[in-house]
């Protein structure tokens, strides 16, 4: 089957009720066989059979260890992030164990550095909270890092080699450009380093980072994944071999029992309703994002169209006077030949405007009807971000985008309309009168 039918039917044998719509399971504890002859009393953590109770087919005991919801949504997981074995059912089994969720995305990259306990890293720039957790392990364990985009030299004198990472965002935040995967891959690999690849802006669908030399795959669930703004969620997926030669996720699987980050039963029955519709959510949100990120860019770099009619033109002439430029995947014309390759079926649904006044970014969201003013992405609903509520580090003209499944020419008259309110009341700096700022911003 097809990926998309698997999200509606992967999770059909875990099904022990007549209802279509799975139950919600609360349950923190579960109920031994009543039958004393039937009681296994639980393995040391040493003993090889202990992996098996991980299993999301395994009798349930605790919901710390594993719960009907969770291993449900870890079940429906493996063919979406695991495209390649998704008309293999006996490999899917197998990769259901090798999903493995957590409380939110920051919790999947701690465990994720927990397990591998690399020395040095290899990242930069991106999602700010990634670094607030890589500082957390250079306090504890002094773990170094060393610029991604660095040279070759400049890993190897930073000590870069077996057992340490590269980790690499694409598309990435804030901007929605995306970076070679296969690239640094090869580079990782080239020093017997595992590349983790942060794919929370290009979820299933859009990009597949194992077919392009990923080790590990991680998310922010609580971004497309769950894709309706209303669950915490992280993700890992690997298949790699662990420190000891094990399998990774096995050793992830067996510390998240004692790092405790797991989602809540409700959580995990909020990702299975999602995953149903992830495909058709973020196929429209990156066609949409992708139309009005043609639209501006067309606006501020474009000539004039032979058809362009004048209420389009005038459209264009305020576009150009607010924006300085938009940033997103489709706009990397020099990058379409892996570009391509990488992301076939369209770029992520998050993109950035740079206005040409950091005032006139800080008013935008206030005039926008269809877009809330709020961090985070990836929901049904749109979003824009003055990007400077939520990270110190950017430029002050800096607006984020994330396309919701809105129609997009009503998105695209909102932004319109919302621009030419900045242009008629004078909110331009340099060419107006005193910004006025709502309170709510
Ligand atoms: C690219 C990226 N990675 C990780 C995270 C962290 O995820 P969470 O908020 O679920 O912890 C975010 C959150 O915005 C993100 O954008």
């Amino acid at each position: 089957y097809a990926p998309s039918t698997l999200a509606i039917h992967a999770d059909d044998h875990l099904n022990q009720t007549t209802d279509v719509a799975p139950p919600i399971h609360l349950s923190t504890t579960y109920r031994y066989p009543s039958s004393p002859s039937a009681l296994a009393p639980v393995p040391a953590d040493t003993d090889p059979s202990a992996a098996a109770l991980l299993s999301p087919t395994a009798p349930l005991i605790y919901s710390r260890v594993a719960a009907s919801n969770l291993n449900r949504l870890e079940t429906l997981l493996a063919p979406l992030l695991f495209p390649a074995h998704a008309a293999d059912p006996a490999a899917l089994s197998r990769l259901a164990v090798h999903v493995i969720t957590y409380a939110s995305g920051l919790a999947a990259f701690h465990a994720l550095l927990v397990r591998l306990a690399p020395r040095v890293v290899a990242l930069s720039g991106g999602y700010h909270g990634i670094h607030g957790v890589v500082s957390l392990h250079a306090r504890l364990h002094g773990l170094r890092t060393v610029d991604l985009h660095a040279s070759d030299a400049a890993w190897d004198a930073a000590g870069l080699g077996p057992g340490d990472l590269v980790h690499l965002e694409t598309p990435l935040n804030p901007t929605g450009e995306a970076s070679c995967i296969a690239a640094f891959a090869a580079r990782a690999h080239a020093r017997g380093a595992l590349l983790s690849v942060d794919a929370t802006f290009g979820p299933p669908g859009l990009q597949d980072p194992f077919a392009w030399g990923a080790d590990v795959v991680m998310h922010s669930g609580t971004k497309y994944i769950g894709g309706h703004s209303d669950l915490l969620c992280g993700v890992l997926a690997t298949t790699a071999v662990g420190e000891v030669g094990g399998r990774l996720a096995v050793g992830l699987r067996a510390d998240r029992v004692f790092l405790g980050s797991v989602m809540g039963g409700l959580e995990g029955w909020l990702g299975v309703r999602s995953l149903r519709t992830l495909e058709l959510r973020v196929g429209r949100q990156s066609q949409s994002a992708g139309e009005l990120v043609r639209w501006l860019d067309g606006c501020v770099n474009g000539g004039r169209a032979a058809d362009q009619d004048a209420q389009a033109e005038a459209e264009a002439e305020v576009v150009r006077r607010c924006v300085d430029r938009v940033q997103h995947a489709s706009l990397q014309r020099e990058d379409m030949g892996w570009l391509k390759q990488q992301m076939p079926n369209g770029f992520g649904p998050v993109f950035a405007i740079w206005m040409r006044d950091p005032a006139a970014a800080r008013v935008l969201p206030s005039k926008l009807k269809l877009f809330h003013h709020a961090t985070s992405l990836g929901g049904v609903e749109s979003l824009i971000e003055w990007r400077r509520m939520s990270d110190h580090d950017v430029d002050e003209r800096l607006l984020r985008v994330s396309v919701g499944v809105e129609d997009w020419r009503d998105l695209k008259a909102d932004l319109a309309a919302g621009l030419r309110a900045l242009v008629e009341e004078g909110l331009l700096g340099g060419e107006s009168k005193e910004v006025q700022v709502r309170e709510n911003g």
